[in-house]
């Protein structure tokens, strides 16, 4: 388990935390490997019943380390096994899961928020995937997901454009359940995921899988992406432009 992901068991609720504060929960393949162990432990344990995520006060992520997956993309030629690992096992995960998002939500820290079943959101919340700038595509199989949810144009704007989204804007958009002050964030969404743990396991798990996207094509969409976004990691644009994020002198 990575040192950045502290998990901790409140009843029949797991709670993931991403903790990295020095780099605004930037998520390394470490981090991402550490997720994924904790909802398969999730999967395999029926005494958890909900997953909760959660980042930190301003920080829910900055999204992909860049540093880390340059490294993956340039040594490995992929995204690095353990992101499309993530991605699969947080499709495919069999229990709730709900988020909490204070502040910056970026790349994957806003389009991994597409997979849980409900998400609460603070006032100062902002989504942004700057996927394009960075001469990147979106990932996370977002580009199924989002038109799906929020449709063509407003998921153009938010995944083409990177035009970010506020926490309103978002919860018009229906990525957002609830907007909530920050000092009591983390207790609502304890409080949704207790609530959740409270249903009937069964019942909860078949009517969620009953309302989840096709499996397959979404599989088959975040590894269609996830290869892209590899081979986009080798062009000139994002040498440019994420080389410009790296080497920039503040
Ligand atoms: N990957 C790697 N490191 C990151 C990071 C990322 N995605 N996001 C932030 N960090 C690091 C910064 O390099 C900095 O490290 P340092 O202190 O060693 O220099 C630290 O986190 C704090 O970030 P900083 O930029 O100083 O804070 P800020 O409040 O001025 O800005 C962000 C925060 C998130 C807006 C800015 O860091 C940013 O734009 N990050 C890139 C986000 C991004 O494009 N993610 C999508 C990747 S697909």
């Amino acid at each position: 388990m990575s040192e950045f992901i502290k998990t901790e068991r409140h009843d029949a609720v797991q709670i993931i935390r991403m903790n990295r504060p020095d780099k605004k929960n930037a998520i390394t393949r470490d981090m991402y490997h550490g997720i994924a162990d904790a909802l398969r432990q999730a999967d395999n344990d029926d005494s958890i019943r909900v997953n909760v995520l959660l980042g930190l006060p301003g920080a829910f992520s900055a999204g992909n380390d860049m540093q880390d997956f340059m490294t993956a993309a340039m040594s490995q030629g992929s995204l690095g096994g353990e992101i499309v690992d993530f991605l699969h096992t947080l499709s495919q995960s069999r229990k709730p899961l709900i988020s909490g998002v204070d502040g910056l939500a970026i790349g994957v820290g806003t389009t991994l928020n597409l997979h849980c079943d409900l998400t609460f959101a603070t006032p100062r919340a902002v989504f942004h995937t700057p996927f394009v700038d960075l001469g990147l595509v979106p990932e996370a199989g977002s580009t199924l997901l989002a038109p799906g949810i929020m449709g063509h144009q407003r998921a153009f704007a938010l995944l083409a454009m990177g035009e970010a989204m506020s926490a309103e804007q978002a919860l018009e958009a229906g990525i957002v359940w609830r907007i909530v002050a920050e000092d009591v964030l983390e207790s609502e969404v304890l409080n949704a995921a207790q609530k959740l743990a409270a249903r009937p396991p069964t019942a909860l798990q078949l009517t969620r899988e009953l309302m989840k996207s096709q499996p397959e094509p979404l599989n088959a969409r975040i590894d269609r992406e996830a290869q892209i976004f590899a081979d986009r990691l080798k062009s000139a644009e994002a040498a440019q432009a994420v080389g410009a994020f790296l080497s920039r002198k503040k």
